[in-house]
This record gives C-alpha cells, structure tokens and sequence, in this order.
C-alpha cells in the first residue's frame, strides 16, 4: 500500500526530539500562549523574512483575524478565487463580508489576476490570492492592482511555507500572509494551528489583540475579539518541526522532480511551476478528464490518492446565497473534475513514486 501521506515516518525521525520538547513544556505549565508560542513566532516570521507573526489556533482563524485587522467589515466585497479549500471563503463570511470569485489561470491554477480589476467596485476592500498546492500566486500584478485601487493584499499561505516568490518568502509580500498548522500541512502542528505574518506592527497588534478576547490589558477589552490562541504544546512541537522544514521541503521538490520525469509521455497533464518561484509540493496533482478512472484504478492497486477540490466553493449548496452558478468559472469547474493528487511527502520513496508512475501509465494507457 502506498499512502497519501505519512505522517507516522516523520514522527518516527524527530520523536525524541518531539517528546523532550513537550515534556519541557508540560513541565511549564505553559499550556496556552507561552514562551514556547512567543519564540516560535519570532523564528517563523524570520523564516518568513516578515517582522512579525502571531500564533492562532487555525488557518481558518489567521485568515479570520488577518481579514479583520486589514479592516473588512459587513458588507464589503473581497475578491477571491474558487478553486481553494472553503476556509479561504468561510473566513470572508464569518465579517460578513461577500467573496467576489475570479477564475484561475488554466496552468498555475491561482488567480488570474488579468480578471480582477473588472470585478473591483466601491465596496471592495481586498484581495486575497491562495497560493494553492504550495505554488505561489503571482503576486507582483495582484499587489499593483492593490496599491492603484487602495485595496489590502492578504496571501492565504496556508499550503506554501516556504514557498518563495521572485526570491521572496509567501505570507511576507502582501499586506498579511496567513498560514495553517493542520497536521498534513508541510509544517503541521499534533493538533490544529495557524499564524498570521505581516510587516506592520500595527496589524500584528491588532491581530495579537483580537486572538485573546480583544484585550489591551487583562480584563480590559478594547476590541471585540475571539478565543484563537495556540496552545503551548503546538509551538514547542513546531518549533522542533520548523529546523527541519527546508529539508523536508527539498525533498518534497526532490519528489515532484522524480514524479514529472516517471511521468513524462504518461498521458496526465503535469503541474506546471510557474517562472522565478519555489514551489513546495503541498500537493502533487496531475490532470486528466479521466480522473475518476485513474483515481479508482489506483484505489484498486493501494495506490491512495485524493482529489483536491471535487466541488469548487462557489457551487457549494452552503455559499449558494453569493449567486454563482456552473458556467461562472469555467477554468475552476473544469479542473475540479481533472486534478487528482498523488501521495507526496517527504519520506516517499522513489521506489514507491516509480509504481505509481507506472500504474498512472498503466491505467492511462489502457481503454476505460
Ligand atoms: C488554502 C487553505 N486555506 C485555509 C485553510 C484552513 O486552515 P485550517 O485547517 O488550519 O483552519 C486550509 C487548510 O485546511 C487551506 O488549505
């Protein structure tokens, strides 16, 4: 069998380390917040080349709190794209504020930023690109439109740390970046986690503000804020896993490499790494109009994969009050039934990445 994912192989490779880690910080008593949360946010934003970051307790909440301190409110518009998990949308709804979709360009998947200045209106506050698969959006156009337009510029990173973008980190080139610890992320946490990067130390007060119940001082609340603090154990555990992110993410690129050159001619379109950026192979997806077959040939060979995402968010049944139906984003629905993403984690081996090329040309290269 070979799985999606592994995360017991990782554990297995840092356990000691992991364990002395959280020990310590049982010891500590420091179960929410902490000094364990506090250094790691210094050292993921060095890692992210921002000033500041502030630990959450989810992607979900940093795109929440990133959206507020940017200064979204009811009613205004935020333009983003379908093709994402539905967090990038639920987030936007949470201020009440409406998503605005555009398609994504047909060989990065990512915003198609030559489609967003004609949805720009009086109420639109920002734009919020997802760098999806780990492949960052193209950012230079989108954080022009933003600067002409006086729009804020929010990078939902949640599947790129690390991802690099003209020689720059993802999180630290828009306005804020936003990331997830969920524990399949590249850097994935033994429970749930987020954090919001940013340049403005206004914004990371805010943000740092609304996480603990919107409090200036203890007991005094100065915002209406939220409860979306890490826990302790959370930071202690990625601040282990963070020293070994960049070799788990060359290895990660090392795979993608093996899987496009095992591919070659196999009757799949291949992800296509965009000019000047780092990829970092959150997801290995390639395409096909026949991924229902391909997808249930490798079920039938132990072959788990997974499809990333059947349903684009705007003809989800629970965002239908937005008013998009098929048809509105065709590059977006028409992926969404092509993308089927291959097992892809740094432990893979190339033993295990040659069979599944082989059963991809295998199953393409016979007749449903
Ligand atoms: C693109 C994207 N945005 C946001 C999130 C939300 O992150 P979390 O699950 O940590 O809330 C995820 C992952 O789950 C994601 O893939």
């Amino acid at each position: 069998m070979i799985p999606f994912i592994d995360l017991k192989a990782q554990y297995q490779g840092i356990e000691a380390e992991i364990l002395d880690a959280v020990s310590k910080t049982l010891s500590s008593t420091q179960f929410v917040l902490g000094k364990e949360v506090s250094a790691f946010e210094e050292e993921f934003a060095d890692y992210c080349g921002a000033k500041f970051a502030v630990g959450v307790n989810s992607g979900t909440s940093a795109l929440h709190l990133a959206l507020l301190a940017a200064g979204v409110k009811a009613g205004d518009e935020v333009i983003t794209v379908s093709c994402t998990f539905v967090a990038t949308v639920a987030a936007i709804d949470y201020i009440g504020a409406r998503p605005v979709f555009v398609d994504v360009d047909p060989d990065s998947l990512n915003m198609d930023w030559t489609r967003v200045e004609s949805v720009i209106t009086d109420r639109t506050k920002a734009i919020l690109p997802v760098h999806l698969h780990g492949q960052p959006a193209d950012l230079a156009p989108l954080a022009d439109i933003a600067a002409r337009h006086g729009l804020k510029l929010i990078e939902d990173a949640a599947q790129a740390h690390g991802a690099e973008y003209h020689g720059r980190r993802v999180g630290s080139i828009g306005d804020l970046g936003c990331f997830s610890f969920y524990p399949g992320k590249n850097l994935g946490a033994y429970g749930e986690g987020g954090m919001v990067v940013t340049n403005s130390a206004d914004y990371a007060h805010t943000v740092r503000t609304l996480r603990d119940w919107g409090q200036a001082a203890k007991y005094h609340h100065t915002l209406k804020g939220f409860n979306y603090r890490m826990e302790g154990i959370q930071g202690a555990i990625l601040r282990v896993k963070l020293r070994h992110l960049e070799a788990w993410t060359e290895a990660r690129r090392h795979n993608a490499k093996i899987y496009s050159r095992e591919l070659e001619g196999a009757g799949v379109q291949l992800p296509q790494e965009s000019p000047d950026v780092r990829h970092v192979y959150h997801v290995y997806a390639v395409r096909t109009p026949e991924r229902d077959r391909l997808h249930a040939a490798l079920q039938a060979k132990d072959i788990q994969t997974g499809i990333h995402y059947p349903i684009p968010v705007h003809l989800q049944k629970a965002y239908s009050e937005f008013g998009y139906g098929r048809g509105d984003l065709p590059v977006t629905e028409r992926v969404s039934g092509e993308l089927l993403s291959l097992p892809m984690y740094p432990e893979l081996r190339e033993d295990q990445i040659k069979s599944v090329a082989v059963a991809v040309r295998e199953t393409m290269s016979s007749h449903g």
